[in-house]
């Protein structure tokens, strides 16, 4: 089984590794079928077949890069038939469960860990970082029609408020904004991340210490380059549905307004089964020391009915 250690393969301890094997664990009864909505670099879906040795999973991501690093990296799984993997939006689970022949009707685990990987952020050409020069981009899904720069570059003045206020809870990005219409105007669009970062710097200045002007602004572009919010209130009823009776939904946010959708779903929901852990799971502080990623992470795991 030289293909299942999830640090070696990662690179790093999957955020809330322990935690999400312990929710999965409470499950009554056999583990043979997994879906990871969010596969990334297979961390999670490794540590989940090397628990349950007799399951097989499904996993999509829909960035062309995650699916040729478990491709190379995960062969002999593939082979064994323990992984497929798809290229797919998992807001798309519905249309694929209905299609892909083969396709597991119910299962007995599901994940999703949301936002952008490690890889996604550390490479400047995906244009997610402002402290790596590249394009302003931010696509995880590189087939995608909208760019970071489309936003930034046609947006009116309103709709980008609303967008930094709303999804990159912002409180006062008006000044910003304002220098943005401006500049793309009266100098040229914008076209990398440092150019907008550097923008955001000189009109916002530093307000806390650790925390760099421009990453409320960025999660909020990258929001809404791949609507990712309107993805998971899609998705999240259709995952629910998809689980086989007993089986168990866990999901990691890491932004206050996806929690909140993943809150009310799963509250909408309870006529179908029950919450594995009545309050959300947050990261320890040893958690937070390993993983400074995990610091705005939360987990809540729906259970079906049997
Ligand atoms: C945080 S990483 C997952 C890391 C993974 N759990 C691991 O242990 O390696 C999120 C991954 O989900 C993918 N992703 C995000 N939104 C998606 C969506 N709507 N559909 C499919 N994949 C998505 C991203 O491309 C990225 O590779």
């Amino acid at each position: 089984m030289e293909n299942i250690d999830v640090t070696s393969q990662s690179g790093h301890k999957p955020v809330f590794l322990d935690d999400v094997l312990n929710v999965f664990k409470t499950k009554v009864g056999t583990v043979s079928t997994i879906f990871d909505g969010t596969f990334g670099r297979g961390g999670h879906t490794s540590a989940m077949l090397r628990e349950w040795p007799s399951a097989r999973a499904t996993v999509f991501d829909w960035d062309e890069d995650a699916i040729r690093f478990g491709q190379e990296n995960f062969s002999s799984l593939i082979e064994a038939g323990r992984l497929k993997l798809i290229r797919s939006n998992y807001s798309e689970f519905k249309k694929v469960r209905a299609e892909e022949p083969g396709f597991p009707q119910g299962f007995d685990l599901m994940l999703l860990d949301l936002g952008v990987s490690s890889p996604q952020l550390d490479r400047a050409e995906r244009g997610f970082s402002f402290y790596h020069e590249g394009p302003l981009d931010m696509r995880m899904d590189q087939r995608g029609e909208t760019t970071a720069a489309d936003i930034v570059n046609t947006w009116d003045e309103q709709d980008l408020a609303r967008l930094f206020i709303e999804a990159g809870e912002v409180q006062r990005p008006f000044r910003v904004v304002r220098a943005i219409v401006h500049d793309r105007k009266n100098k040229k669009p914008f076209e990398t991340t440092r150019e907008l970062a550097g923008l955001i710097e000189r009109v916002d200045g530093w307000h806390k210490k650790g925390s760099h002007p421009a990453t409320r602004y960025f999660m909020a572009l990258r929001l809404a380059v791949n609507e990712e919010l309107t993805g998971l209130t899609t998705a999240l009823p259709d995952l629910i549905e998809g689980l086989a009776p007993g089986g168990i939904l866990a999901v990691i946010t890491f932004h206050s307004l996806e929690d909140r959708i993943v809150k009310n779903i799963f509250k909408d929901h309870l006529h179908l089964g029950k919450l594995v852990n009545k309050k959300v799971i947050k990261p320890s502080d040893e958690e937070v020391r390993v993983n400074p990623r995990a610091r705005s992470a939360k987990l809540r795991a729906f259970e079906r009915g049997t």
